[in-house]
């Protein structure tokens, strides 16, 4: 999909402070805005992502996240600076069929205006429409913010091994 038309597919997602943005398919290309929003974050929401301590994105992990066969990696802007990534949401293929596992990312200076509900409401729409019937989340069990947000989805824990609790949400 070229560039115009992957921003004309964009998806808009308004937040609690008025704040307008954009949701679009992610791109290759978007590596060096996607890392910067890497560095932007915490180390603590960077592992809470990643559930390990990470500074970034490799540009080989960027290229599976990235990759439609893979699954599909969305990106926020604020309306108007298209290339200033303030979150990205990944919802990405499982060895089971029909499951697809979410997580999302959202930059700490833009948490707690109501984008990662948007976005978890977004991603599972994507995934009905993509065919999948559940979406699972490995999540901390201290993280309470994305816990309080997939609950908002009727969120069920099936497992919880150690510190990750391990979600299913019937789409
Ligand atoms: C989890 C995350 C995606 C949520 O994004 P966000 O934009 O802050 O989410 P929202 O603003 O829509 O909602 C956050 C909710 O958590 C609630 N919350 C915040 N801190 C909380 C706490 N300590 N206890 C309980 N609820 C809390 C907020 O009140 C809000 O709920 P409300 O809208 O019903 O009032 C974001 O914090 C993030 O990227 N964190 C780091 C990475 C991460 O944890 N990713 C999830 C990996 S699976």
């Amino acid at each position: 999909m070229s560039d115009a038309r992957r921003r004309d597919a964009a998806h808009s997602i308004t937040l609690t402070d008025g704040t307008a943005t954009r949701t679009r398919k992610a791109a290759t290309a978007d590596l060096a805005p996607v890392q910067e929003l890497h560095h932007r974050c915490s180390l603590r929401s960077r592992a809470l992502r990643y559930h390990v301590g990470k500074s970034g994105l490799s540009p080989a992990e960027w290229r599976q996240l990235s990759n439609p066969e893979r699954g599909t990696t969305l990106v926020t802007t604020p309306t108007g600076r298209t290339d200033h990534i303030i979150a990205m949401t990944n919802l990405m293929r499982t060895d089971e069929q029909g499951v697809g596992e979410l997580a999302i990312l959202v930059e700490d200076a833009w948490q707690d205006r109501g984008l990662g509900t948007a976005l978890a409401e977004h991603a599972a729409a994507v995934a009905r429409r993509e065919g999948h019937h559940t979406l699972a989340a490995a999540v901390a069990a201290c993280n309470k913010p994305m816990l309080h947000v997939l609950e908002k989805l009727d969120a069920t824990p099936v497992d919880t091994t150690g510190s990750v609790v391990d979600l299913r949400i019937s789409l």
